[in-house]
């Protein structure tokens, strides 16, 4: 496996599939946005083969991240891809001094919920009726301590 900051062919080669493949709530219009947007970092994570078997996004604002895309290849799911794009964005924002980072994700999301309280995510809220107008979104923080 390796990681790679996500290029325009990058996107291209999954563009057509990301409703099959991964998952149907971002599409490709918002994606090439995002890799426009100076804010913005997408990392892509590759296989042996060179295929895209995972990608996330995070945007910076000050000195605070908001990962706002983490995705694994409908595939290639339970195979520890989610913890290498999560603990990558973490690393950039480390590198970028950021002092902490949170997200939001559906409260009946259970394996995502797991995921980020494994990296230690803490919820430090919630936003009723956010998806669909019905289901609760609950956001997470996460905060960057240096060790001097
Ligand atoms: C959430 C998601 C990114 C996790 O990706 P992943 O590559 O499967 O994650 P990992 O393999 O690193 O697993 C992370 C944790 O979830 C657990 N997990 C993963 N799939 C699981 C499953 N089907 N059932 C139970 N637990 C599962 C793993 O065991 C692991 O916990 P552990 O380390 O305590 O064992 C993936 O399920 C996904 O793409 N979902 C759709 C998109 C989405 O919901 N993204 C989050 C938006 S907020």
């Amino acid at each position: 496996m390796k990681i790679e900051k996500m290029s325009i062919m990058d996107l291209e080669q999954i563009k057509d599939n990301l409703q099959s493949d991964f998952d149907d709530f971002w599409n490709s219009n918002i994606l090439e946005k995002e890799l426009q947007n100076d804010n913005s970092y997408m990392i892509v994570v590759k296989d042996e083969n060179n295929e895209i078997v995972g990608f996330a996004g995070i945007q910076f604002i000050l000195d605070e991240a908001d990962i706002t895309n983490i995705v694994t290849k409908k595939s290639a799911r339970n195979r520890g891809i989610g913890t290498i794009l999560l603990k990558e964005l973490i690393n950039v924002s480390e590198q970028k001094d950021c002092k902490r980072i949170t997200l939001e994700v559906n409260e009946n999301n259970s394996i995502a919920l797991k995921l980020y309280k494994n990296i230690g995510f803490v919820e430090i809220g919630q936003r009723k009726k956010y998806y669909n107008g019905k289901e609760t979104a609950i956001i997470m923080e996460k905060k960057i301590e240096k060790c001097f």
